[in-house]
């Protein structure tokens, strides 16, 4: 293997004990413990797994941590009357609703319920517009978990070709974005793209977000290549493997994350730095 290891294990730790010693001197200064209230609905295995890795982390931070795990028939009603109480709860600064939800409830209502100065996941509309404008404002976790790793490798990224795959509306369409703004020139694949391969071929910096094992192909990547992986797959023996075919990538690329111990952990401190930043920025 030629590339470096983005590490997203270290970067997280380190991030994370950052914030716990911020939390610990907001302590000495009289300054209230930020509190993250998350929301789980019903009993998806996958979504459990990620709410409890949240919840440990608020906590190993020193941060207080309010816990729902509501019922799969819980009401659209009563999660609207949840959020208000949590809206105007001066101990909550960070709000996060696990997704998925059952197929009764409107997401999307939902996110646009939340005060958007608790919005932490930085879902909500009014969050995705100030990105778009580049105004203040809480930002999506994973993308922006991404750009924190890319600022721990060796090379600038102004300037360079990224090329993004996968548009999701919190993963990989607010990801083009952020590497937009931070001068990347950019190109979003998706599921109509011709020659995805022509695509990522071009790129200095990939960054994959579909959910599909071995989708791109590591004799693509061009030499010297940033990688970054997003995806997290189980197959049926169990592993967990990302979007990229990691060994033949490994070899051709300057850096690349692994999967897992790459952009997931990152994705969770994020969480806790954007609930702090809610705090400081909006609550204090
Ligand atoms: N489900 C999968 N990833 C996420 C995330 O980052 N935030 C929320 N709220 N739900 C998710």
């Amino acid at each position: 293997m030629t590339a470096r290891i983005l590490d997203g294990k270290r970067i997280a730790d380190e991030l994370l004990a950052r914030i716990q010693a911020r939390v610990a001197e907001r302590a000495t200064l009289g300054k209230s413990r930020p509190g993250l209230a998350v929301v789980l609905v019903g009993s998806d295995p996958a979504s459990g797994v990620y709410v409890k890795n949240k919840r440990k982390a608020c906590k190993q931070v020193g941060f207080r941590s309010f816990d729902y795990d509501l019922p799969a028939d819980t009401s659209q009603t009563d999660l609207y009357a949840l959020i208000d109480k949590l809206n105007a709860d001066e101990k909550v600064h960070g709000i996060l609703v696990q997704l998925p939800l059952p197929p009764h409830i409107d997401a999307t209502a939902l996110i646009n319920r939340i005060d958007p100065r608790k919005d932490v996941d930085g879902f909500h509309a009014a969050n995705v517009g100030s990105l778009v404008l580049r105004q203040r404002g809480l930002r999506p976790c994973t993308p922006k978990g991404v750009m924190t790793l890319l600022a721990h490798t060796d090379k600038p990224i102004r300037g360079e070709h990224a090329v993004i795959v996968g548009v999701s509306n919190h993963v990989g369409r607010p990801m083009a974005l952020e590497l937009l703004l931070a001068g990347c020139t950019t190109t979003s694949c998706h599921k109509f793209t011709r020659d995805l391969a022509g695509f990522v071929a071009q790129a200095d910096i990939v960054v994959v977000a579909v959910g599909r094992p071995g989708l791109v192909k590591g004799e693509w990547i061009k030499p010297g290549a940033i990688v970054v992986d997003i995806g997290i797959n189980r197959l049926d023996d169990g592993t967990l493997v990302g979007d990229v075919e990691f060994d033949v990538a490994a070899e051709r690329a300057s850096w690349i994350t692994p999967v897992p111990g790459g952009v997931g952990r990152m994705t969770v401190a994020t969480l806790i730095e954007n609930t702090l930043e809610a705090a400081e920025t909006f609550f204090d």
